[in-house]
């Protein structure tokens, strides 16, 4: 069918024509930004999940819902290894820029930039005295605020000052921090006692996350009352209603069905995976010849869908990592798709589990694959084993 039409979106970050079967985490959030609005003590979000679940695209959800309600909204996305520092400055600027226009105090809106500004120049990585940053804050720097190079103290008192701007407007600021387990270690216990701070004075700010599923243990890892200042809500895959919604909405809109044989196989290739939905529901559209769109038509184009899956989803991944890294992948998928314990990953390998430890600890770091309890390991990326085990070694 005409490919132009077709309303199906695989892609990282990508919007889906059909945001399903996140109704209770949206529900939830609403409930976040209302009691954070009205100055009560209110634990913020954290999502996590596996790979290509829908996490970004909920962030981006609850982002335009705090927009909607005229809260100041900023973004960032954590990379390993880079300090928070200048992303969360470029982030609040947006924020804050988003609330001027309605503030009556012009110059509030200048003493926060000034302490903006200063916050961002004490990047410990920009040479020292110059400010490469030039984030179009036409006010001088100020002075005493935010600027200790301590992050924790400087975020505390940037975060408490950006707060004051919204509480002024009756309205809130969000700063939606993706990837959030790669942000450094030191960075990640600067930001959770800058939002413990916060919670105390009932400031209207919050930070919501989302991250890969280790990510509770990394914030618990670095401050133990992480667990009181966060609501984790982990996502899944999508269950069989959910999917079914996810493929048949967006065709209606287009006068397309499906016949219902078809949303079984549809529903046994993707395993309600989010991603998948998307990359075998666009196959099935453009390759059948009319609506409703049949089980024959998914049988042809399955073999497409999981081509350009290989390729893009699960190749650019395998990418990424070393030699050493794929065949400690390998042996990981040989012996299953649960959780695999180290130990039981070395002897299969024929190694020490010390050995072993720089090539895990580096997928981890690249984000394929993560520590689930103590001493085990999965793939963060859904039904990658599978991919492994069609690999040649
Ligand atoms: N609730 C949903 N219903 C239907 N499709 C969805 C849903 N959530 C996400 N998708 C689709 O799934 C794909 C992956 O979404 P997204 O990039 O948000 O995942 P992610 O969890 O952030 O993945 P990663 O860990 O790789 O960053 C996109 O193509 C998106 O359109
Ligand atoms: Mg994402």
């Amino acid at each position: 069918m005409d490919p132009v039409r077709n309303p199906y979106a695989p892609g990282a970050g990508q919007r889906p024509p059909e945001l399903a079967g996140r109704d209770r985490e949206l529900q939830q959030f609403e409930v976040v930004l209302e009691r954070v609005a009205r100055g009560r003590p209110e634990r913020s979000m954290v999502v996590t999940g596996l790979r290509g679940v829908g996490k970004t695209v909920l962030l981006n959800t609850f982002k335009s819902m705090a927009m909607q309600r005229l809260w100041g909204t900023g973004k960032i996305e954590a990379r390993p290894d880079q300090s928070i520092r200048r992303p969360v400055a470029a982030a609040l600027h947006m924020a804050i820029r988003e609330l001027a226009p309605r503030h009556r105090a012009p110059e509030r809106i200048e003493e926060f930039l000034g302490v903006l500004k200063a916050f961002a120049m004490r990047d410990p990585a920009a040479a020292k005295g110059t400010s490469h940053w030039s984030p179009g804050i036409e006010v001088p720097a100020s002075r005493g605020r935010a600027d200790s190079g301590d992050l924790e103290i400087d975020l505390t008192e940037l975060f408490v000052d950006a707060a004051g701007v919204a509480t002024d407007l009756a309205v809130g600021i969000a700063l939606f921090i993706d990837e959030m387990q790669d942000v450094p270690a030191a960075d990640v216990s600067a930001l959770c006692a800058a939002c413990h701070e916060l919670s105390q004075t009932g400031g209207p700010l919050i930070v919501v996350g989302a991250g890969l599923p280790h990510l509770p243990s990394v914030l618990s890892a670095s401050k133990s009352y992480s667990e009181r200042l966060f609501r984790y809500a982990r996502i899944d895959k999508l269950d069989r209603d959910a999917a079914d919604l996810a493929l048949i909405l967006p065709a209606r809109e287009e006068d397309v069905e499906f016949t219902p044989d078809a949303l079984d196989a549809l529903y046994e290739a993707a395993d309600g995976y989010p991603y998948f939905v998307q990359a075998y529901g666009k196959v099935a559209w453009d390759l059948a010849p009319r609506s409703p769109i049949t089980l024959d038509d998914v049988k042809v184009s399955a073999p497409e869908a999981e081509e350009e899956l290989a390729v893009g989803f699960f190749g650019s991944r395998y990418e990424r990592a070393t030699p050493a890294e794929r065949d400690y992948m390998h042996a990981m998928a040989q012996i299953g798709d649960e959780p695999v314990a180290t130990a039981e990953v070395a002897d299969a390998l024929g190694r020490k589990p010390s050995s072993l430890s720089p090539a895990r600890d580096s997928l981890i770091k690249k984000g394929l694959i993560y520590s689930a309890e103590r001493g085990l390991i999965a793939f963060t990326v859904p039904h990658f084993g599978k991919f492994l085990r069609a690999q040649p070694v």
